[in-house]
């Protein structure tokens, strides 16, 4: 079992290799191989501040930066994180443009940063809606972390899950139409296959910040038997102890995917 404390103090131990020293303190099999967040909270974050909304996203923006940085120092695989759904282009032009413009900025200041963490960064979502500026500066991204082979830091930006399971079935339509595909091979695995999550695990652990319990149409085919940890804390105040007390919190559930325990099998 992690133990919180001493992962902890490793953490903030100075003169050592992070990386050794929190690869010290975990056991592999014990990390979440894929986690999945949904960072809420800017605007209350900022409105108790008395600032423009734009400031709680900015504040979220560096939050990515620390989370991403230790989730790939503690072995995670892949964070996708919740950056634009399909359904927050109602918000005001003038938010909806300043969140289009952070991924360049974002990517713009940390992009060495990490490729030093050898990040591969991705994105899942509608890319021709977004302006090309932003497609821009994740295409290169993308290009210039393809090689790397730790975290990847996978942007949800346009994205809705609906619209996801939408367009997996209109893809399978076709196919079955081309011959490609007959409607007996159309399992769970191969429904995955056509999703934009095609590539990675299905995530073990979602996190929502801010205190709200709901979705918000976000990967409800991949979250099925995914552990959920809502917390109250808003996006731009959780911190790298936050993460690692969900991690603390996720390594204490008991996963048993619809079955028994192994000892409750005979009972
Ligand atoms: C929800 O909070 C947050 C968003 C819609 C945007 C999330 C974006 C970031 C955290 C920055 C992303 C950074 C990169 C690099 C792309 P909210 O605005 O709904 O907060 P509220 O519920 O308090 O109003």
């Amino acid at each position: 079992m992690l133990n919180k404390m001493k992962l902890w103090k490793a953490f903030n131990k100075e003169g050592l290799n992070k990386n050794e020293c929190l690869s010290e303190q975990f056991n592999d099999s014990q990390i979440p191989h894929h986690v999945a967040i949904i960072m809420d909270g800017n605007g209350r974050w900022a409105k108790q501040r008395h600032l423009p909304r734009i400031a709680g996203h900015h504040e979220g923006m560096k939050v990515v930066r620390k989370i991403a940085t230790l989730a790939s120092r503690l072995g995670v695989k892949v964070l996708t994180l919740y950056a634009f759904s399909t359904e927050n282009w109602k918000r005001p032009k003038h938010e909806v443009e300043y969140l289009m413009k952070l991924p360049e900025e974002f990517l713009g200041s940390f992009l060495p940063e990490l490729q030093a963490h050898n990040i591969r960064v991705e994105m899942m979502g509608h890319k021709e809606q977004i302006p090309s500026y932003t497609q821009r500066a994740i295409s290169k991204a993308m290009e210039e972390t393809k090689d790397n082979d730790g975290l990847v830091l996978n942007f949800a930006l346009n994205y809705g899950s609906r619209d996801e399971i939408m367009w997996a079935v209109r893809n399978i339509v076709k196919d079955a139409k081309n011959g490609i595909i007959n409607e007996d091979d159309v399992t769970e695995n191969v429904f995955s296959q056509y999703l934009m999550t095609k590539d990675y695990k299905d995530p073990d652990l979602m996190i929502r910040t801010s205190g709200e319990l709901r979705l918000s149409n976000f990967m409800l085919w991949q979250l099925a038997y995914t552990e959920f940890i809502f917390t109250d804390v808003l996006w731009p105040d959780f911190s790298e102890e936050d993460f690692l007390n969900a991690l603390n919190e996720y390594q204490n559930r008991s996963r048993r995917f619809g079955g028994l325990k192994s000892e409750e099998q005979n009972e």
